[in-house]
């Protein structure tokens, strides 16, 4: 169980809804969640803010709920942070330290936490039917919240205007705080910028909106998040990544993370590539929303990902909790093919502090891998499984993990590689309950470039899903997938020739 939860929240649920529960990724303990919101690092705990519905486990009563890890795994459960009311709910937005008390909620010595949310406001509230940005602050490190009296601080008098990431910027142009906000409609990120976090200033926008409207079937941009990263951690050599996430428009359909790379100088983001070529964050079904944590420890960029898809969302066949988060994931630049290239790693406990799965059934390698494969460590309830390998494929061969399979062999999800292509490939159309939505079967390709002939692959399997990384977080691929009871056999096998295995480690976490 990756969750605890405080003694002041009802009983928890019984143990017969649990056995999808993943062991390592946050899920609410019986309701409903959606995008990570206000994810800060304050007084040495992670706070994952959430948008959540305190009474009910499909999307509405719009609220934040809170949870808070020392190490990103284990997450204990608070009572709901920010209530919707009769005025307003609570839609995403970010939340800052702010160590200057610019806004003086707090005290130089002890800053306050300041939420900058979206107030999706209601009939009778006055703004009803805008979206406008709103605060709200905590002086007892998070725990409790207080909205401020002039709300909303920001409107446009819009009904798509939200999702504020407010972040420090101090450079060639000033010090102040800046904030990245959408007009979802319009496919836009606005920049806005304030000394006190209560008046904004218009600064510039960027975006897709316009007669071309950005790729065909792209319809809303939502959560963004703007941020620097030093390339090869040189501090001299710092690029800007803008994150925009899309529903619908996402790469694997539906909700997708899209990014870009470029340049910020305090007024204006100017992109390395036109708006209609984004790279992607994950090329999965299931990873949205994801934006990244401030005031994180050694500057590390860390983002966490709502790990479902609109598509679906409300539909995924768990009971009473419904939605889980990705892992937290850590972002770097580093040089690839002469450019500055995103790689994402997931937050783990380093291989030596894992047990290792079964260790007699794991074969280390190097070993020759043909099409009767090898058995691999079944799945076991409570623990997550990471496998680390590296594969020499075959030249027009094609290897595949099959994960969470039927004692028969004949179900799981099949991630492969197939050198042909040159695709990794995720298939979860067999891959235990998918008839809940006809959009769930799917099947998943990225495009993999060998690194000197060889494919380097870090999955995680738990429980309801699988995150891949390949090539050290080049390619990152997340699924849900929804196994039966006796789907726990785990499998590598090659066809089309032979490959070698150079290197496998198996390990679980719980
Ligand atoms: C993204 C989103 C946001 C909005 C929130 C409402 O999933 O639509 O744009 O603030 O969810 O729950």
């Amino acid at each position: 169980m990756s969750s605890s939860v405080d003694a002041a929240l009802p009983a928890p649920a019984p143990a017969a809804t649990e056995a999808l529960r993943p062991a390592v990724h946050y899920t609410a303990r019986d309701t409903w969640l959606n995008d990570p919101n206000g994810l800060v690092y304050w007084g040495g705990q992670y706070h994952l803010f959430y948008q959540n519905n305190p009474h009910g486990n499909v999307w509405g009563n719009m609220s934040w709920g809170h949870a808070t890890s020392r190490d990103l795994l284990h997450w204990t459960e608070h009572p709901v942070a920010i209530a919707c009311d009769d005025a307003e709910d609570i839609f995403s937005g970010s939340v800052v330290v702010d160590h200057g008390n610019t806004s003086g909620f707090g005290t130089p010595e002890e800053p306050a936490l300041v939420a900058v949310y979206t107030s999706a406001f209601k009939a009778g509230s006055g703004h009803a039917g805008t979206q406008a940005q709103s605060l709200a602050y905590s002086t007892d490190s998070g725990m409790t919240w207080t909205k401020y009296a002039a709300n909303p601080v920001l409107t446009r008098n819009s009904a798509h205007f939200r999702d504020p990431k407010v972040f420090r910027y101090e450079g060639a142009s000033g010090a102040y705080w800046v904030m990245a906000a959408v007009e979802a409609q319009e496919q836009k990120v606005l920049f806005y910028k304030s000394h006190d976090l209560k008046a904004w200033e218009f600064l510039s926008d960027f975006g897709a909106g316009g007669p071309h409207l950005g790729r065909p079937g792209m319809v809303k941009w939502e959560c963004p998040d703007l941020f620097p990263l030093p390339v090869d951690g040189d501090p001299a050599a710092v690029k800007w990544v803008l994150i925009v996430n899309v529903n619908p428009g996402g790469v694997a359909g539906g909700s997708g993370g899209q990014y870009f790379m470029g340049e910020f100088d305090g007024v204006r983001f100017r992109s390395d590539s036109p708006v209609e070529e984004p790279s992607w964050l994950d090329w999965g079904r299931d990873c949205y929303a994801s934006v990244s944590f401030s005031n994180a420890p050694d500057n590390r960029r860390i983002i966490i990902g709502w790990m479902n898809n609109w598509d679906y969302a409300n539909a995924l066949p768990t009971h009473p909790w419904r939605s889980a988060m990705t892992l937290a994931r850590e972002l770097r630049l580093t040089t690839a093919g002469g450019s500055a290239r995103l790689v994402q790693r997931p937050i783990l406990p380093a291989a030596g502090e894992r047990p290792t799965a079964d260790a007699a059934q794991v074969r280390t390698g190097p070993f020759a891998l043909d099409g009767s494969g090898v058995d691999l460590p079944d799945a076991v309830r409570g623990q997550a499984q990471v496998m680390e390998a590296e594969i020499l494929p075959g030249p027009a061969g094609q290897v595949a993990f099959h994960l969470l399979g039927t004692e028969d062999g004949s179900g799981g999800t099949v991630l492969s590689y197939d050198a042909a292509t040159r695709q990794l490939v995720l298939d979860r159309r067999n891959s235990g309950n998918t008839g809940f939505h006809p959009q769930f079967p799917s099947v998943e390709a990225a495009p993999l470039e060998l690194e000197d002939g060889v494919l380097r692959l870090l999955i995680v399997v738990d429980h309801c899903s699988v995150e891949v990384f390949a090539q050290g977080g080049l390619v990152v691929l997340t699924d849900l997938v929804f196994p039966g009871p006796e789907s726990f056999r785990n499998r590598l096998a090659a066809t089309g020739g032979p490959a070698t295995v150079r290197a496998l480690t198996i390990t679980s976490h719980s």
